[in-house]
């Protein structure tokens, strides 16, 4: 049996339409990894959705006059249309919406309450005098206690990561009438995650190869301790409560929901295979290991809350790994959808194809700071990298061998030093992507693909077999080939990438078999080839409104 790779994806709010950011900064990274997984053999399990609940969406709502749901559809919907479009190859994508998800956290919740980890407790919390409601969370903004932000929301400061109590802020005001709220008592339950101090403790001390930005920052959580959090809320959306004990009007807390998430949607997956238990390989096998791809407004939530309601719940495998990723910032600013900033996805798929939009961000992954790109970044990678090294190194050796090779793999003659020296030079840059790819380096591994395609047009330009093939057709035919061989190798290290210009090439070469460089079979026709991406035309960008 292989190895169960579980990739769990950051599960966004459908309250908005997701950022370039948002991609580069959590959905992305983890498909090129699970591509790279599978083709390594692993049996990997890649579930997210969309996090209906909570007052993203709530707010929201509140603003269109509409209802919950409304804004949950039709941001879902638009999620799906773009997954398919970039090429996320979730195994499943659902939501927090469904009955299993419902009932998934009901048990949990029950769980932990039987095991003396949940308490109720009555607690002060904001309140609009005016709407006369509570301000749970994003219902309520104000200034961060930490660092003085002014736009703080009442869950969580955006610009220094601290997460937040509403009752904490300073200068709060309400959201729903601008009214400067009041404090009220109300009852809610808490997850004691103060009892879990020392095992996360222990936890985080025995992870490995983790990034060193979040390790440290969710050390620093546990050495200034964790607190016990209310996991329910003064809300009508949300999961009802499997116990009715604090009367009507409260709902389980949208954090404490959305990360079961990855358990139930591990359930849904296999209820819809022929083994409903399947689940378990991920979830209880000792061997299997979990990734938890996130941004690092997340890390909290996935390296600490989650850790501690799993040990609160039994015995289910805790994270292997948290790479978090920085932001990805358009001109400075962080890509967020609630504050309008950078190129949503939509915008970003009407400018470029999805392999150019995949590339350039890939290049810009944010693994261990912030990084910038901007809509002539995009392009500048596209037509300075993806096509000029990749792109047109494909065109022509398909060219040439169609022109050279009668249209076909020929039997290649004896080999010179020059040309097993570029083999060698390609499975060593598959291995060495492959070690990056364990480490959760992804641009490495990317790096490690261009490199591998540099080397291949350093031996076209050394060579010259255009040239050759005047004067002696053998000789340039193995050159060909050999170049041919080195790109049916370089096109795994692009795979990962580059799902669409891939299955393009699989068209052509077969499809890839394995994470490494598989022999051309001679015969295989080469028809004139289609170039595989189109140079994006700047002038036509429109750059300037970007
Ligand atoms: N919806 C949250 C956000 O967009 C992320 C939730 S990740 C989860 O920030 F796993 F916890 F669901
Ligand atoms: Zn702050």
């Amino acid at each position: 049996m292989s190895e169960p790779i579980l990739v769990a994806v950051a599960w966004p709010y459908a309250s908005g339409s997701r950022h370039l950011g948002h991609l580069g900064g959590a959905y992305l990274p983890a498909d090129v990894f699970a591509r790279y997984q599978r083709l390594a053999g692993r049996d990997v399990l890649m579930v997210s959705g969309s996090d209906v609940h909570g007052t993203p969406i709530a707010v929201r709502a509140d603003d269109e006059g509409v209802a919950p749901q409304d804004i949950v559809d039709r941001y879902h919907g638009e999620f799906l249309r773009q997954w398919d479009e970039l090429g996320i190859s979730w195994d499943l994508y659902t939501t927090t919406g469904t009955d299993n998800h419902a009932q998934v956290t009901q048990e949990m919740f029950m769980a932990q309450l039987e095991a003396g980890h949940i308490d109720r407790r009555v607690s002060e919390q904001l309140f609009d005098p005016e709407a006369e409601r509570f301000l749970p969370d994003r219902f309520v903004e104000g200034t961060c206690p930490n660092c003085q932000y002014t736009d703080a929301r009442g869950d969580q400061c955006d610009n220094c990561g601290k997460t937040l109590d509403a009752v904490e802020l300073g200068d709060p005001r309400s959201k729903l009438s601008g009214a400067t709220p009041i404090v009220r008592e109300t009852e809610h339950y808490y997850f004691r995650y103060s009892d879990f101090n020392e095992k996360v403790g222990a936890f985080l001390d025995s992870r490995e190869g983790w990034r060193s930005h979040v390790l440290n920052f969710a050390k620093g959580f546990v050495e200034e301790g964790l607190h016990d959090r209310a996991i329910t809320r003064d809300i009508e959306w949300g999961i009802e409560l499997p116990v009715d004990d604090l009367g009507p009007g409260k709902r389980i807390y949208v954090w404490y929901d959305a990360v079961i998430g990855y358990l139930s949607a591990s359930k849904e997956w296999a209820a819809s295979t022929d083994d409903p238990e399947a689940w378990r390989n991920w979830w209880e096998n000792p061997d299997a290991k979990s990734y938890y791809f996130i941004g690092k407004d997340n890390i909290p939530f996935h390296c600490l809350f989650w850790p501690a309601q799993l040990m609160g719940a039994g015995d289910l495998n805790l994270p292997t790994n948290v790479p978090a990723n920085q932001y990805v910032t358009f001109k400075g600013g962080k890509a967020s959808a609630s504050r309008g900033i950078g190129l949503t996805i939509q915008e970003g798929l009407d400018l470029f194809e999805p392999d150019a939009i995949r590339f350039a961000l890939a290049a810009a992954f944010p693994e261990q700071a912030d990084t910038e790109i901007s809509v002539e970044e995009i392009a500048r990678r596209v037509n300075e990298e993806l096509v000029a090294t990749w792109g047109n190194l494909v065109n022509r050796v398909l060219s040439m061998t169609h022109k050279s090779c009668d249209g076909q793999v020929l039997e290649p003659g004896p080999l010179e030093a020059e040309d097993t020296e570029l083999l060698a030079s390609v499975d060593a840059a598959i291995e060495s992507a492959a070690a990056h790819f364990e480490a959760v380096e992804l641009r490495a591994a990317l790096r490690d693909a261009m490199a591998c395609a540099q080397s291949v047009n350093m031996y076209l330009n050394a060579l010259e077999p255009w040239r050759v093939v005047k004067d002696d057709l053998a000789r340039g035919q193995t050159i060909l080939h050999t170049a041919l061989s080195a790109i049916n190798g370089a096109r795994v290290l692009f795979s990962p990438f580059l799902p669409f210009s891939s299955a393009q090439l699989d068209e052509v070469l077969g499809p890839i078999n394995g994470w490494q460089r598989s022999p051309l079979v001679v015969g295989t026709p080469i028809n004139k080839p289609t170039p595989l991406f189109t140079k994006i035309d700047i002038a036509e960008l429109g750059a300037d409104d970007a």
